[in-house]
């Protein structure tokens, strides 16, 4: 059963809130945002009844938006039945708790950030992504504890903020107790993450021993990253036209055409106003990418929000200090496109080539294989790279990894002239010489 059902099978009813504050420049206007928060509400499994918007000056310090919006929500809510009251930015733990108070305890008040993480909980597959959300979920739900806040308490595990839980110091409230159990519950989800990660960057060590290039696919949910690679693997990735239905990293070996191999990993895909303590959250994913040779930057060409997706993706890269590889901006879903020129408002010193293709019919599929191939061997740099003897590991993993034309053995260490992927220099980059 979704989340957001009641218990007779039927969905939660949801009324949507967004807020425009004039002088700030969003990505999106207000109406698109909202019609985006509508679609991740779908995704959770909710079904979306009404929405409201107020342009303001400044954000309300108590209950967000003005006292006369609320109380026009608070009639068209009840009027309507709804069950769940969602915002399209951050609300503040205040925010929240004044909000609950106004609109009644049978009402649930979500914000955006809320129902992604609701809508991860339904879609992590594997042990580490559940951890994750587990993680994120009770980071989340610490500031904000309220009787509210069941639907996180069922889904982050069940116990920790389910009320009897822990013996009740004296003069303890229930909430008190409940703080201080969802506190150990943090320390030990992070213990456990710990642990999985440790045993997935040995398997990372292991393939990067191989030597094999390493092409991350990145790009706005729902762009056609899953489609792309199973499409270019004949394989049977999971793909549905639903927000986040990717969360856990997947890799699949994939040949080029003059038979070398490169393994490409699907990734996360990234929504505007993901907050960054959702972005680290998903470290896991974003690591592959930040290790990737390539990237490839899949759009949706035929959203009417492109060029704010394909913005929101290269923010989020930079927010996460993507180092310097190349990318390819992979135009999607040409199969949908109607005859208009692409964009070209794109910065194209961003991007070492760009491709048009349909991962659904696998037109032009060929040639984006080509262009991989093309981008990987010309952005291969020869450097000499002094290592001195004490980092004899270093050599012997640079024999592995990368092509070693010559090495020389001197006083300071041993000169190593090779030609390195863009991820490996960035790691000996400290031990060149004569740039
Ligand atoms: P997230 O998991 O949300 O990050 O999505 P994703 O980028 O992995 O997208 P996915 O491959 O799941 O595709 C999303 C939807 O777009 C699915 O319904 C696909 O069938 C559809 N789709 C993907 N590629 C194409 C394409 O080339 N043409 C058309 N018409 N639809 C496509």
């Amino acid at each position: 059963m979704s989340d957001f059902q009641t218990n007779n099978n039927e969905k939660e009813r949801a009324f949507l809130v967004g807020a425009g504050i004039r002088r700030a420049r969003p990505l999106l206007n207000l109406e698109d945002s909202l019609q985006e928060l509508g679609l991740l509400a779908d995704t959770a499994g909710l079904e979306v009844v009404g929405q409201a918007v107020q342009h303001m000056h400044a954000i309300d310090p108590s209950t967000y938006i003005g006292s006369g919006k609320v109380n026009e929500i608070r009639e068209s809510i009840q009027e309507q039945n709804v069950q769940v009251v969602i915002f399209d930015d951050e609300l503040s733990p205040r925010h929240q708790r004044q909000l609950e108070k106004v609109f009644g305890e049978n009402v649930k008040i979500l914000d955006r950030s809320a129902l992604i993480l609701d809508i991860f909980a339904q879609h992590a597959r594997t042990r580490e992504g559940a951890l994750q959300v587990e993680l994120a979920q009770y980071e989340y739900l610490l500031p904000r504890l309220t009787r509210q806040w069941t639907h996180l308490e069922r889904q982050a595990g069940g116990g920790a903020a389910r009320g009897g839980v822990g013996l009740r110091g004296p003069g303890e409230t229930q909430l008190e107790v409940d703080r201080r159990e969802i506190g150990r519950k943090i320390t030990k989800l992070k213990d456990e993450l710990e642990r999985v990660r440790q045993h997935r960057s040995q398997h990372r060590l292991q393939r990067s021993r191989a030597g094999i290039p390493v092409v991350a696919l990145v790009g706005y949910t729902n762009a056609g990253k899953s489609t792309l690679l199973r499409t270019l693997t004949q394989s049977d990735v999971y793909v549905a036209d639903q927000l986040f239905a990717t969360l856990d990293p997947l890799t699949r070996r994939i040949d080029l055409p003059s038979g070398r191999h490169i393994v490409m990993t699907d990734t996360v895909g990234f929504i505007q106003k993901l907050p960054t303590t959702l972005i680290a959250a998903f470290r896991a994913t974003l690591e592959e990418v930040l290790e990737a040779d390539l990237l490839l930057h899949v759009v949706d060409t035929s959203h009417p929000n492109v060029l704010e997706q394909i913005e929101t993706v290269e923010d989020t890269l930079a927010e996460i200090d993507m180092p310097a590889v190349p990318r390819i901006l992979v135009w999607n879903k040409m199969d949908q496109w109607v005859d208009i020129p692409l964009p070209q408002r794109i910065n194209g010193e961003r991007y070492a080539a760009d491709v048009s293709i349909s991962a659904y019919t696998g037109k032009g599929s060929d040639q984006l294989l080509e262009i991989i191939e093309d981008t990987l061997v010309s952005h291969l740099r020869k450097v000499k790279l002094l290592i001195p003897y004490q980092r004899g590991d270093l050599v012997s993993t640079l024999f592995e990894t990368a092509n070693v034309e010559k090495q020389e053995h001197t006083e300071m260490g041993v000169i190593l002239t090779v030609q390195l992927p863009p991820s490996l220099y960035e790691r000996y980059r400290q031990f060149q010489i004569g740039k």
